[in-house]
């Protein structure tokens, strides 16, 4: 399956899309980045994605290279060219380079990306069965340090995070903060049910403002569930009925187990109904949003 590169608005091979070694999302992770999926071929919920990408660049200062709309154009071009079903899509907008130096001001020639790939969605038995996640070592970062808020090149932390729960057989690693509250996955945002009320850390847990996060949230309250943000500590996680966890790629997956503790043996009643409206709403987004590839 081919993949495209949108270069600063140039479409090329992945191979020949190279950037400088004095570019500071290279050196310092000094970069902001989206990652989407497309539905039916339109890219999901892409106005959201963009508008986090713009808060995330004036969350640490950075301008973005271009209007949000040539980027959102970029998109869906570089889907196109890739004449894949669906894609995965990664855009990327970095501070640019110039002398090697942690001051911001120095940097010029910002640069953009658009990576399109093929679709590597989970396997079906992921959703029928569940996963089982654990709750890391690895604390999220500080608020204060560096706000979890900004979706930015500097991903370490959650590498870490992931690398730790990878080494020990887990889907997805789970992080507390350092007062011990849990904050989110490390690239995926965390619901604990209890009886029919949904709960996820509010934003000042220090968390990524997962879109699909976002779009649970409205259509569990649509559907008549509640849904709070509110602080969670550990052990209020462990004794959930359900829990499951969110991404773009992922959407919506059961959590079946977090370390030794089972958190009911199968994907439970809640996710599945959750499950069912946001399939419902990604029809209909589809639906709106639908455009004729060229030909
Ligand atoms: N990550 N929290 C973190 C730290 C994330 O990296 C992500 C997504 C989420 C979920 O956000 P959303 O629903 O907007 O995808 C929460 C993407 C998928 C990634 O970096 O690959």
């Amino acid at each position: 399956m081919p993949s495209a590169v949108m270069l600063n608005g140039t479409l090329c091979a992945p191979e020949q899309a190279t950037i400088s070694v004095l570019d500071r999302g290279f050196l310092y992770g000094d970069s902001v980045y989206e990652v989407i999926r497309t539905y039916g071929g339109v890219p999901f919920e892409l106005g959201r994605h963009l508008q986090r990408l713009d808060e995330s660049a004036r969350r640490i200062g950075m301008a973005l290279p271009c209007d949000v709309a040539t980027i959102e154009a970029e998109v869906w071009g570089a889907h196109e060219a890739t004449r894949n079903p669906e894609s995965y899509l990664r855009v990327v907008c970095t501070r640019g380079s110039g002398e090697i130096s942690l001051d911001p001001a120095v940097a010029r020639d910002p640069q953009r990306i658009v990576i399109a790939q093929a679709l590597n969605a989970p396997p079906q038995v992921v959703y029928e069965e569940g996963v089982r996640v654990a709750l890391v070592g690895v604390r999220r970062n500080l608020k204060a340090a560096i706000d979890p808020q900004a979706k930015t090149g500097n991903y370490l932390n959650s590498v870490l995070a992931f690398g730790e729960a990878r080494r020990g057989g887990f889907y997805e690693a789970i992080m507390l903060d350092h007062r011990d509250l849990v904050t989110e996955g490390a690239s995926s945002n965390v619901f604990a049910v209890f009886g029919s009320t949904l709960v996820t850390p509010p934003l000042e847990a220090g968390i990524l403002k997962g879109v699909t996060r976002t779009v649970v949230t409205e259509v569990a309250s649509q559907g008549g569930l509640q849904v709070l943000n509110l602080p969670l500590t550990e052990s209020a996680l462990l004794s959930a009925d359900e829990v499951f966890i969110t991404s773009s790629i992922r959407e919506i997956v059961p959590v079946v187990a977090i370390g030794e503790t089972e958190i009911g043996r199968e994907p439970g009643p809640i996710y599945r109904e959750v499950r069912r409206l946001f399939g419902a709403y990604v029809k209909t987004y589809i639906a709106n949003h639908y455009v004729a590839p060229r030909p």
